[in-house]
């Protein structure tokens, strides 16, 4: 497979070079030749993935209104302060998230072995535009399919392609849909057929690395606390935290302030009612370092180690926290 052969770590401008407003800009992230690399793994029973054939991006009907992804919008957005909902703009995302969480469902019930990612691809595709709403993945930023589907040792980021997924794989699937202007996002790691135990423990690791951290939030907590409370769960789990990916404002954008890391960190700020956000740590089994495919996009651990990831939106309430997606 013709990969990128470009061996440098890259720290402050990755959100430049990979055009994704989730990567942090902390490192942890390196693009480098992937030759030499064996389809071997020392952290369990499961395949090692590459990626594969990916199909052109589905068609969006003229009736389905678009996000709008311009430069100039997300950059005001990402130095802005994170902001504070009304009620109606509360409502409608409510609704945006409802959706999310009910194509997650149904690909939940879709997946299994044999199944491709390029189908659960049209599943979601298909679903979100019955529903009229935009995928929004497809095209943002260059992305090409309209959600994210991670595999095994794809820590984030994912392409939908044409591998059928195996018995004993582990698959994140990354809604976003996008429904009277304002984004829902949620994800899910399921288990495929029989998955090894190191496998199932790195899932429910992740799992209780998100309920933790959402348990925390409430009106006057410190946005860092967030990352405070995911490593001390991680370590409890012996689990790792791969520290590239972080969540993120959201609501009539799809990446907005404020950033959530998900390790120890002294972010700024602290929470206030009617802010939304979402919370959605890569949990690991072994390196805290990806490299970046040629793709711009597809995020592989360096060791070829599994990850699992779960994500909620959530609103910041008078007295604590309502997950948007739940
Ligand atoms: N859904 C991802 C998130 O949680 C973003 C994916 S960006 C895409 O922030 F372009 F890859 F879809
Ligand atoms: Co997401
Ligand atoms: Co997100």
């Amino acid at each position: 497979m013709n990969l990128n052969a470009v061996s440098v770590i890259f720290r402050a401008p990755l959100k430049l070079l990979f055009g994704s407003a989730k990567l942090s800009p902390i490192g942890h992230v390196s693009c480098r030749n992937l030759w030499n690399r064996a389809n071997k793994s020392s952290f369990g029973r499961y395949s090692v993935v590459q990626p594969g054939y990916v199909t052109p991006g589905r068609e969006v009907p003229p009736h389905i209104i678009r996000p709008v992804y311009h430069n100039i919008e997300l950059s005001q957005q990402e130095y802005g302060k994170p902001e504070i909902k009304t009620r109606e703009m509360i409502d409608k995302l409510r609704d945006s998230c409802k959706l999310a969480k009910e194509i997650l469902k149904a690909v939940e019930n879709f997946v299994t072995v044999g199944i491709t990612t390029d189908e659960v691809d049209n599943l979601v595709h298909t679903l979100a535009i019955e529903n009229n709403a935009y995928p929004s993945p497809l095209h943002y930023r260059g992305f090409p399919k309209s959600v994210c589907t991670s595999v095994n040792n794809v820590a984030c980021h994912g392409i939908p392609d044409d591998r059928p997924l195996e018995d004993g794989d582990i698959v994140n699937v990354d809604i976003t849909v996008f429904l009277n202007g304002f984004h829902g996002d949620c994800s899910s790691t399921f288990l495929i057929g029989s998955v090894d135990d190191a496998g199932r423990h790195l899932v429910s690791a992740a799992q209780k690395c998100l309920e933790g951290a959402i348990a925390i939030c409430r009106p006057g907590e410190y946005f860092c606390n967030i990352g405070n409370t995911i490593e001390c769960i991680a370590r409890k789990n012996g689990v790792t935290i791969i520290p590239a990916f972080i969540g993120h404002g959201i609501g009539s954008y799809f990446h907005g302030p404020p950033d959530i890391y998900h390790t120890y960190n002294d972010y700024p700020g602290k929470m206030e009612e009617g802010m939304t956000f979402t919370v959605e740590p890569v949990i690991g089994q072994g390196s805290q370092e990806v490299v970046i495919l040629e793709d711009g996009w597809t995020a592989l651990t360096v060791d070829n180690s599994r990850s699992a990831q779960f994500e909620h939106t959530i609103l910041i309430t008078n007295d604590g926290v309502e997950i948007l997606t739940a």
